[in-house]
């Protein structure tokens, strides 16, 4: 007898599982378009050069130690990340009525605001857009959300932001329902309403007196410009939205298994946010304490030091139109072999991720008949395309699509 006899065994995790089946592949020709992380045209993972040389200097500046942080987090990295997001001259930060908390990467963030919206706020009821990043329901029931709902993202037939049935969907949620919004890059889709798109989505939310969570978690990566990645987050801001915004480290500066994140709060009332931060701080210290420092001075110092920023900027541009290209190139080979269906979208998408269309049974096939791993959505990570490879996956692809 244990205290543990009958615990369901839970269904993998797909992500982590599919890389995994991944790396245990023996063929000699196999191609990872699995987990979210980027990879050279060498199909290697890749430590920016500002990163590698902002470690070397903490390591060695004796001034710093590994003392505790405060629970809200390096206060330095929380304010160079909510300028970074929100942008230095919101007036958000000029009205003293934003603030960050310094989270566990994306997902610490999401945590940390749902408990706070489901346990101080009592709000229980949460949308997010169908399809969504797999992580988005899961943490939004463990925070204590009775309703995790979905509203209509993706128009499934013409592979495009289904926004008439979006805003009907938001229309009939009901007040103070949370709604997640992905800043920029869609995960799955790659694809973003545009910015006639987001006016009508922050109309229904302001009118309807939802409330707006963002998760960013690619920020300069999607487009290589910060400021048009966070476009659709000022704008809110702009129309004197409240809201909290989860912003991810790992992808924008490589720092995946650094969990360096922020939850940037905007408030209309400045005399709200002392009750909110000890709030909030009550909600950290029960789950982390406080947060690591390793991530969070890296990022720091890279934003705030001019020569060091410039470089990050030049390593978002470099990974971004390295996805650019993979794009065209996947395009260009799908049309050359006059592979049937629509394949426009894989160059209309960004950031990432591309949501191929493929079904279930043809990713089946993929992955068995040509060692190509993707999610069973369809949903496939242009960085694992290289120059090497991308003519093989499409010529996988082709063969899938008319097997
Ligand atoms: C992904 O969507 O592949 C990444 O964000 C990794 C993850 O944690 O799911």
């Amino acid at each position: 007898m244990s205290f543990f006899d009958g615990i369901p065994v839970a269904p993998p995790i797909e992500v982590f599982h599919k890389n995994k089946l991944y790396l245990e592949e023996t063929a000699p020709v196999k191609v990872n378009l699995t987990i979210g992380a980027y990879r050279t045209e060498e199909g290697l993972p890749w430590v920016l050069p500002v990163v590698h040389d902002t470690e070397v200097e903490i390591a060695n500046d004796t001034t710093l130690n590994h003392e505790y942080l405060p629970v809200l987090g390096h206060e330095g990295f929380r304010k160079a990340a909510t300028e970074l997001v929100l942008g230095e001259d919101s007036p958000a930060i000029k009205e003293g009525r934003s603030f960050g908390v310094q989270c566990l990467s994306g997902t610490g963030a999401l945590r940390a605001g749902a408990e706070f919206l489901a346990h101080v706020c009592n709000m229980k009821t949460v949308y997010v857009s169908n399809p969504t990043w797999g992580n988005h329901k899961l943490v939004f029931k463990k925070a204590g959300f009775s309703e995790v709902r979905d509203y209509t993202f993706w128009d499934y037939d013409n592979k495009r932001v289904h926004i008439e049935k979006l805003l009907s969907d938001l229309e009939n949620a009901p007040e103070k329902s949370v709604i997640i919004l992905h800043g920029c890059a869609h995960n799955p889709t790659g694809m973003d309403p545009t910015q006639d798109q987001w006016k009508l989505i922050a109309e229904v939310i302001k009118r309807k007196n939802l409330f707006t969570f963002f998760d960013i978690a690619y920020q300069g990566f999607a487009s290589g410009d910060p400021a048009a990645d966070a476009w659709a987050i000022r704008y809110f801001v702009e129309q004197g939205m409240e809201m909290v915004v989860s912003q991810s480290f790992a992808k924008n500066f490589g720092l995946y298994n650094e969990r360096v994140g922020n939850l940037t709060v905007v408030v209309n009332n400045p005399a709200v946010i002392a009750g909110f931060q000890s709030q909030m701080s009550l909600v950290i210290r029960a789950n982390w304490s406080n947060p690591p420092a390793h991530g969070a001075r890296i990022v720091h110092k890279v934003l705030t030091t001019p020569a060091r920023r410039e470089h990050w900027h030049q390593a978002i541009q470099t990974m971004s139109s390295r996805i650019k290209e993979m794009r065209a190139a996947l395009l260009g080979h799908l049309k050359q072999l006059s592979t049937p269906g629509t394949w426009d979208h894989i160059t209309q998408q960004i950031g990432m991720f591309s949501y191929t269309g493929l079904t279930s049974a043809q990713v089946d096939h993929l992955i068995a008949h040509h060692k190509v791993f993707l999610l069973s959505d369809g949903r496939i990570n242009i960085c694992g395309l290289n120059t090497k490879n991308v003519e093989y996956v499409a010529k996988a692809i082709d063969e899938t699509v008319r097997a």
